[in-house]
């Protein structure tokens, strides 16, 4: 079998009973053979200033240090405001300086989301992939993973109950993996 491929999962909320949080946990549990999903919590990340992009605060050094580590990324969006969450955007932006030193460069990406509302991250999702550019990103286009209305796919304990979404996290985890390897392969 071919070496185990490490993808980085990042979700973009803190909220404790976050859906987002959830989608994640659902796909580390759904990896196939010879992939793992490790996560990274934005909780300790502090807001961007340009001042300390020098020197960056540990959890950031942390935060470079596991994104270039991974072969792959999976950013899990919320969307407010129909674009990205601050928390992740920030994340993103420190990650990426100073500049010449983004750890995003050239880094395989799938993105998924989940709202409560009718177009599942949607409009979040398509700015995250207009940053992909800039970041030199290779995002996966497809499966697109837009889980609508949250409240009604996962439990109270976040859990996810719903088979459909289940099987697409399941697709989308497969396919960021053929994709990496498809790049690695051609590197
Ligand atoms: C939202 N929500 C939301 N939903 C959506 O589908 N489109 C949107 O533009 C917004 N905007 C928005 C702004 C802000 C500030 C908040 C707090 C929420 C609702 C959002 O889908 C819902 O709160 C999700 O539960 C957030 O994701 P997590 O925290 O459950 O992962």
């Amino acid at each position: 079998m071919a070496d185990t491929l490490t993808i980085l999962g990042i979700a973009g909320s803190l909220r404790k009973g976050s859906y987002n949080r959830a989608a994640l946990r659902a796909a580390v549990s759904l990896v196939p053979d010879g992939v793992a999903i490790e996560t990274f919590d934005l909780a300790g990340i502090p807001p961007f200033n340009e001042d300390d992009e020098q020197n960056p605060p540990a959890a950031v050094t942390e935060l470079k240090a596991r994104v270039r580590a991974a072969d792959a990324i999976l950013l899990v969006t919320p969307e407010y405001n129909y674009s990205i969450p601050g928390v992740l955007k920030n994340a993103i932006d420190w990650a990426s300086r100073p500049y010449g030193d983004s750890a995003w460069n050239g880094k395989p990406v799938a993105v998924m989301g989940a709202s409560v509302g009718t177009l599942g991250t949607a409009r979040a999702q398509y700015h995250l992939r207009q940053c992909f550019v800039f970041l030199n990103m290779h995002p996966l286009n497809a499966p697109e993973v837009m889980i609508t209305a949250a409240h009604e796919r996962f439990d109270a304990d976040a859990k996810l109950t719903d088979d459909g979404t289940r099987q697409r996290i399941g697709h989308l985890i497969e396919a960021l993996a053929a994709w990496t390897r498809r790049l690695k392969a051609s590197a």
